[in-house]
């Protein structure tokens, strides 16, 4: 894994737009996995900046997002679908029929399921994906003991992830209980991933990643076996680690 170490949220953001910026100027029908979480807003901020002044576009890029809350459609103000049309989709130049994002109201949710990673299949995967981490190191809504073998699937979320997401929503009842996420291989499967980590709040979980075990119980650990990860952090995120700046 390259890790690349910055000052703080700001140039972590700055920076990942520009890598991605880079990739859509030179793959212009290329396939993005895309996140959510307080992480990527800034990196969000920067591209659509970009795009309203040096007209990058996206007219031909195609997003595929982690995970969507059971029992949120796309007009709730707290789902998935409503935080990524409004922080960034509506202000590109992207079509949003190519911006695909799993169903939480789906009526069949096993084939909601199937079809996301089929789908995803069928379009030979993720060229590069965007991922932040949850400070249990939940990637996607993948919980601690997800299987490294899981694909798209339904997940229980964790109390303390529904506390972390609450200030996404009117009070902590209101979190749904369930997610549906992309499973860990599916993430596997990017071609390229860029995890972003800003934040001290996030220094243990930066820790466990980079020096813990890799195992189930902390899913973020899968991704020492991919090839190809970049991970930009911040130098609170890398509080508890050494790294050559
Ligand atoms: C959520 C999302 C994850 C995200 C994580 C961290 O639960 N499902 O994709 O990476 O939380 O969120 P934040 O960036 O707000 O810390």
């Amino acid at each position: 894994m390259d890790i690349l170490k910055v000052k703080n949220y700001e140039e972590m953001s700055k920076t990942a737009a520009e890598y991605i910026i880079k990739e859509v100027r030179q793959y212009p029908s290329i396939k993005l996995g895309l996140a959510t979480g307080s992480t990527p807003v800034g990196t969000y901020k920067h591209l659509i900046e970009d795009h309203k002044s040096n007209g990058t576009s996206y007219k031909d890029v195609t997003t595929f997002n982690l995970d969507e809350y059971i029992g949120l459609s796309g007009n709730h103000p707290s789902s998935y679908r409503y935080f990524m049309n409004s922080i960034l989709f509506d202000h590109l130049d992207i079509s949003k029929k190519n911006t695909y994002i799993p169903s939480g109201v789906a009526n069949d949710m096993e084939k909601e399921c199937f079809d996301y990673e089929r789908l995803l299949d069928r379009r030979a995967g993720i060229d590069l994906q965007i991922l932040g981490i949850g400070s249990n190191g939940h990637i996607g809504f993948n919980e601690p003991g997800t299987s490294f073998s899981s694909k798209t699937h339904l997940v229980d979320l964790a109390q303390s992830t529904r506390e972390a997401n609450a200030r996404f929503f009117s009070n902590l009842d209101e979190v749904p209980d369930q997610a549906i996420t992309m499973g860990i291989s599916t993430i596997m499967k990017s071609k390229e991933i860029l995890l972003l980590v800003s934040g001290e709040a996030k220094s243990e979980a930066t820790k466990q990643l980079l020096a813990g075990n890799i195992a189930e119980q902390f899913p973020a650990s899968i991704l020492r076996k991919h090839t190809n990860v970049k991970i930009i952090a911040d130098k609170a995120a890398l509080a508890e680690i050494r790294v050559h700046s």
